[in-house]
């Protein structure tokens, strides 16, 4: 049996990792979530990973509330830069591997094409800054290292999908913002990529996310087809919207790594949304 490793995994990404691995079979999981592991506790990391001697450490835990990143400053830093550095000081202490999840937000946002892994960077606030610094901490401390970008995430846990059906049930018309692009990305789909890496010597930085693009508008237009129900999507710009935290406008990533380096190929977004809703 295979040990891992599983931090945040009472998150939308760590419970997928969990279901997904589980499904392949051959792992023995440690699941930790803040109570078990606090990953910004170097000394307690070490504890941990020295203990079990893993074979990975899937890295799922983050600070993800992009608005109260602005100003929990500190806590973001903790958690989405020093965090990853203590996993991987600790990982490649033990000759473990570290899996770890980064972001879109990392760029900023003024593409015209899909970015590669090999484009600029460029954060619009502190949630892309934060992960950035955990990227850039993972590639200088980390040793046999995964570090994948995906985008648009939803699963099991708060995410948009499951707030535009809350939404519907009180409302005829939802006002989405159309001028944000990017892929909605399931957990599932997310996970089945650790799964086909984690054993493989692929290492390095991916962009991992669904095939295909929409805008949150489309997005929104998608669920409730899916779902039947008949609640109008009102168009809206990100300035109507009037949110407090700028977001990229362009967030389309191209997985092209895994192009460049494997036949491995993301679902398109249409058919994860549509399996996600069917198991809902
Ligand atoms: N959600 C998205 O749309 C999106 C998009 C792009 C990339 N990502 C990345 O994908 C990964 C997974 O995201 P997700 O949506 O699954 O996140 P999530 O649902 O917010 O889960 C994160 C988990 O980490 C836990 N956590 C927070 N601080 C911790 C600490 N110090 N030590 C250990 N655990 C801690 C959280 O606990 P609490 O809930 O108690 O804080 C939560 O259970 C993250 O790296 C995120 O940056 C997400």
């Amino acid at each position: 049996m295979r040990k891992v490793i599983i931090t945040g995994c009472n998150g939308q990404l760590g419970r997928a990792v969990n279901k997904e691995l589980s499904l392949e079979g051959g792992y023995e999981f440690t699941n930790t979530d803040v109570e078990e592991l606090d990953i910004t506790n170097i000394n307690k990391v070490m504890e941990l990973v020295s203990q079990v001697k893993p074979f990975a450490i899937i890295n799922c835990a983050a600070h993800t509330a992009v608005e109260a990143c602005e100003t929990d400053v500190e806590n973001a830093y903790k958690i989405n830069a020093v965090g990853p550095r203590n996993l991987s000081i600790a990982a490649a202490a033990t000759g473990a591997k570290l899996m770890h999840i980064s972001t879109d937000y990392v760029f900023d946002g003024n593409g015209t094409r899909p970015y590669t892994e090999f484009d600029p960077t460029g954060p619009m606030g502190v949630y892309g800054s934060s992960k950035l610094a955990g990227e850039h901490f993972v590639e200088r401390f980390g040793r046999n290292y995964y570090i994948i970008r995906t985008a648009w995430l939803y699963g099991d846990g708060n995410n948009f999908v499951k707030t535009m059906l809350r939404l519907s049930e009180s409302h005829d018309k939802i006002r989405v913002v159309s001028d944000q692009v990017g892929s909605p990305t399931s957990t599932k789909e997310l996970a089945k990529l650790i799964a086909y890496l984690l054993p493989t010597d692929n290492y390095g930085l991916f962009h991992g996310t669904c095939e295909g693009s929409c805008s949150w508008a489309d997005f929104a237009e998608e669920i409730f087809r899916l779902s039947g129900k008949t609640t109008a999507v009102e168009r809206i710009t990100t300035e109507e919207f009037g949110a407090q935290v700028a977001r990229p406008a362009y967030s389309i990533l191209r997985n092209y790594m895994l192009e460049l380096t494997s036949d491995y190929r993301f679902a398109d977004w249409h058919d994860a949304i549509a399996q996600y809703m069917k198991g809902m």
